[in-house]
């Protein structure tokens, strides 16, 4: 049995049906029918329907049995992590005719997937829903309008989760409900090996979710549910436009008053409250404005996800957006509303401060922990660059900075170097942008696979669990370097 990639949208239905008996009105997706009810020992209310048996992304047989369960989850906040589904490492992807194709290289193949929609408003979680028109500006809803398009969405109450210990919190609950409820779906997931791998805002998610999961578990008597864990950060400092604008960028992160005193002060401010939003907000208004931007501005055009393509063709097809906005596919997914890919959420984090906010301190915590830990960036990516992940990687264990860097090999091809001490690695992959299973599905499934079997990174030859101080030999630097292409982009409207 597949969990992927739908059984999030069905989880987070935890509530209570809350439009019946509103009229359907015109354009906003039917009423589901023939869903299936269980409900967990606990008390949450989970429906659910199986996709593949409408012939949407229909799943493959002998995927049935695997133990582990991984959970995904994409950032932005407020993107949703059917972007990985679709994108990246599910077991289908949308073609230009909108119709579901399989993958070749899917995570699937070795775990059972949860694309989870969080915090909640994201994709297609909701507590309460409105039918209406959603201002492209407001992202709020209101009456449609003769010629304004109708859609039902969910009603986003942006403070309420604001920050990613908050949304940790969330998760854990939500986890627990469904792990609580998944003998009911299907017996053979005996699931207790969990695996978490997140991407971009995943630098918050990631060690946010893992730190508090692991001291929920153990508070929990029952075995552990805590395993592995992916993340990639934000970083800065891609020396990427011209020695001018570099140094310009050096000089404003150093400056007095600069990015780095900002967030200095941010991180000074431990408690909770007004000032610390504040001041973290202002820490990554001054960042992004003043180092950041500077790509924007003096980039060519060229696209943060990407830098080898133009802005707006620097990430993949999403074909999967149309597809799930059609009323079969509603229906055959169990979900009644309309699918959206931004919302007030990210308004909300920007508020909280929760961007400035560092996660090192919870990435400590992580690698004390029997925890395999795999940062993995892709070279040509410049909102998570690698550099900012290589400098996350080197400040969080001594012993790591030591061990050197050697190439990532799969099935003899190189594609990227990795450097590993122990349980945690750092990858560089070559010719890759932000989505790293998209360019280099290969290389990422067998980080994937390998770290969570306990194995190497490099060569997957290696029993960490064998070999608690392994650590990698090789340069002190990743060597790969390449010329970047001209590209001439049009200019931004
Ligand atoms: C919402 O979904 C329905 C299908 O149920 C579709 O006809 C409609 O165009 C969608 N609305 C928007 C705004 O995309
Ligand atoms: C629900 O089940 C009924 C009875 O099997 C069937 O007639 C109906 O077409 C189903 N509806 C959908 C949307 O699949
Ligand atoms: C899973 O991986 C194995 C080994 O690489 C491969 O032979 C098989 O075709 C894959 N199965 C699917 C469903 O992708
Ligand atoms: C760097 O790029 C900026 C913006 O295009 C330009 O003004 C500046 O002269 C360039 N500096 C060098 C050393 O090429
Ligand atoms: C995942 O790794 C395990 C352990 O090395 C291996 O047995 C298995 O074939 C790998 N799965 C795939 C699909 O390559």
């Amino acid at each position: 049995m597949h969990l992927a990639p739908f059984i999030p949208a069905a989880l987070l239905v935890a509530f209570p049906f809350a439009h019946a008996g509103v009229i359907n009105a015109r354009q906003a997706p039917a009423p589901v029918q023939n869903f299936t009810t269980i409900k967990s020992p606990s008390g949450a209310t989970i429906r659910y329907k199986e996709p593949g048996k409408h012939g949407v992304c229909e799943t493959t047989p002998g995927v049935n049995s695997y133990n582990p369960l991984t959970l995904w989850l994409n950032g932005g906040p407020g993107s949703d992590s059917l972007i990985g589904a679709f994108e990246e490492i599910g077991p289908c992807y949308v073609d230009e005719h909108l119709k579901t194709q399989k993958r070749a290289v899917s995570w699937s193949n070795s775990s059972n997937l949860l694309f989870l929609s969080q915090p909640v408003g994201t994709g297609f979680s909701y507590s309460s829903t409105k039918v209406g028109y959603l201002d492209p500006t407001y992202l709020d809803v209101s009456p449609a309008e003769a010629g304004e398009a109708t859609g039902r969405y969910s009603i986003i109450d942006p403070t309420k989760l604001d920050t990613s210990k908050l949304a940790a919190v969330a998760c854990w609950e939500l986890l627990q409900g469904f792990y609580g409820a998944l003998s009911q779906f299907d017996k053979q997931v005996a699931s207790t090996d969990f695996s978490l791998w997140a991407e971009s805002f995943g630098g918050h998610w990631g060690p946010a979710f893992a730190s508090y999961f692991y001291e929920q578990n153990q508070k929990l008597t029952s075995t552990s549910p805590g395993r592995k864990l992916n993340f990639k950060s934000f970083g800065i400092g891609l020396k990427l436009i011209n020695d001018t604008i570099y140094d310009h960028g050096k000089f404003n992160m150093y400056r007095d008053g600069g990015c780095q005193q900002a967030q200095d002060y941010c991180a000074y401010l431990t408690k909770d409250s007004i000032v610390k939003s504040s001041g973290c907000a202002a820490a990554q208004y001054i960042c992004q404005n003043d180092v950041e931007d500077l790509y924007y501005t003096f980039g060519g055009n060229r696209g943060v996800y990407d830098i080898r393509a133009c802005n707006g063709k620097d990430v993949p097809p999403a074909q999967w957006r149309d597809y799930l906005n059609q009323a079969s596919v509603q229906q055959a997914i169990g979900t009644d509303l309309n699918y959206t890919s931004s919302n007030l959420i990210y308004t909300a984090f920007s508020l909280s401060g929760d961007f400035a906010v560092g996660y090192i301190d919870d990435l400590q915590e992580l690698l004390g922990y029997d925890i395999q830990i795999s940062l993995v960036y892709g070279d040509a990516d410049y909102i998570c660059n690698w550099q900012g992940g290589e400098d996350i990687s080197t400040s969080a264990k001594a012993a790591f900075k030591d061990a050197g860097y050697t190439k990532l090999v799969v099935n003899g091809k190189e594609y990227g170097e990795t450097r590993q001490y122990g349980k945690f690695s750092f990858t560089r992959v070559w010719e890759s942008g932000h989505e790293v299973p998209y360019f280099q599905p290969e290389a990422a499934f067998a980080i994937f696979n390998r770290s969570q079997h306990g194995l190497d990174v490099a060569t997957g030859k290696v029993s960490i669990l064998e070999n608690p101080s392994y650590s990698t030999k090789g340069t002190p630097n990743t060597v790969h370097s390449r010329q970047l292409p001209p590209l001439s982009c049009p200019a931004s409207s």
